[in-house]
């Protein structure tokens, strides 16, 4: 939907009025590389998409944050002297839980009517989360008057909403690329201090095939949580047996062998494994892509995938069922699971001239194996959230 017809569509449901309407938007992300590891303390490398989430927005006078979705009938009125009340919402609580969590840290909210619209695929691991409460946040916090934002504390901000209001303990990883990536560029992100570096995104030859299994899974926040709590404990248990490591990433895998005896539970012991190569492999991918071999980097991307599935359980039948076709693919150099895991999607690097195959492909065996189709996407890097200032 192009945005003035956003436009149109936000007049037919709100009317016409005196105060201006503005637009804000913030990107879905994949992961390169780096996965399950930024609660770890570790380092990341996602890319933000072209899909994203639209937020045309206008002030209202009243006391009130009217939302409404181009995709669902869903319509939430929430009163901003009790946005604590709404985190049972089906839709909306995300933004409500921004709103509530902006007033918290002080900034202004005021009433105002707002009309959504998104092309980042919902619950298929491309974070339309964290692109949503990013494009709240903007909108919200400079229609209440601050228009000079500080990104990594919108980020931060945005996490603490998922965390605390939303009830699903994400890392930072997917509010703060969605916040501050950098078109053309991916981002290397240490989870630990913050610290991140815009990468030139070029992979020669090669691009990025996005596929979407298609599948969503009820269970994945839960799942999610479990995993996070594992980690924890491994943690703890090393830190009672002698350790003293302040995350999973900082050790080495001859530190975690010491340890192997007192994580009773073999899973403690797998999850802290993948924090661990991961970390090691995350950082390699850094070295890999400066140095413009991307065939290196697409080996990493496949060890990747087999930690994810083996150590940290986190992918299922049709990620399994994707990265098993891919690999196979004449072109395909690296494949991986991208983002939370279970269901979800898959990041291939293929040749450049042989995406169409591998699209034909890969949709014929996953259909056959799994009994539906699998979606597409391909995306040049974006950069993060922002107010969009020439649209008319
Ligand atoms: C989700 C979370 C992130 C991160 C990834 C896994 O996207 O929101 O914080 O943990 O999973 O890498």
């Amino acid at each position: 939907m192009k945005y003035k017809e956003l436009v149109n569509e936000f007049l037919k449901i709100y009317g016409e009025s005196s105060e201006r309407i503005r637009i804000f938007e913030a990107p879905g992300r994949v992961n390169l590389i780096g996965e399950h590891i930024d609660y770890n303390g570790g380092h990341v490398f996602p890319v933000a998409l072209e899909l994203k989430n639209i937020v045309v927005a206008r002030t209202n006078g009243t006391n009130k944050i009217n939302m409404r979705v181009t995709s669902l009938p869903d319509r939430v009125s929430a009163s901003i002297n009790s946005l604590e009340d709404y985190k049972c919402l089906k839709w909306g609580n995300y933004q409500i839980g921004v709103a509530y969590i902006l007033q918290k840290a002080g900034y202004e909210i005021i009433g105002c009517d707002i009309l959504y619209h998104g092309t980042v695929p919902y619950g298929a691991g491309l974070s339309s989360s964290a692109s949503i409460e990013v494009a709240t946040a903007i909108a919200l916090a400079k229609m209440g008057g601050k228009e000079k934002l500080n990104m990594v504390e919108i980020a931060l901000l945005c996490q603490k909403a998922e965390n605390k209001y939303v009830g699903m303990n994400c890392g930072i990883m997917d509010q703060f690329v969605s916040a501050l990536a950098r078109k053309g560029h991916a981002m290397f992100l240490d989870c630990n201090t913050l610290e991140y570096e815009h990468v030139p995104f070029d992979l020669g030859d090669y691009t990025l095939a996005i596929t979407n299994t298609n599948t969503s899974h009820k269970l994945t926040d839960s799942q999610y949580n479990e995993r996070r709590s594992e980690c924890e404990r491994a943690l703890e248990i090393i830190n009672k047996n002698g350790g003293s490591y302040d995350n999973l990433c900082t050790m080495s895998i001859t530190d975690l062998e010491k340890y192997k005896d007192f994580l009773d539970e073999e899973v403690l012991y797998k999850r802290a494994r993948h924090c661990i190569t991961e970390e090691d492999r995350t950082v390699r991918a850094l070295y890999f892509i400066k140095m413009g071999d991307i065939k290196s980097f697409g080996k990493l991307l496949c060890e990747a995938n087999i930690s994810m599935r083996d150590d940290y359980q986190a992918t299922g039948k049709e990620l399994d069922t994707i990265f098993n076709i891919a690999i196979r693919i004449e072109g395909v150099i690296g494949s991986r699971m991208t983002g939370g895991g279970f269901g979800g999607c898959n990041i291939s690097l293929v040749k450049k001239d042989k995406v169409e195959k591998f699209k034909y492909i890969m949709k014929k065996e996953y259909m056959r194996i799994i009994g539906h189709e699998p979606f597409f996407y391909e995306s040049n890097a974006e950069k993060g959230g922002s107010e969009l200032l020439h649209w008319r």
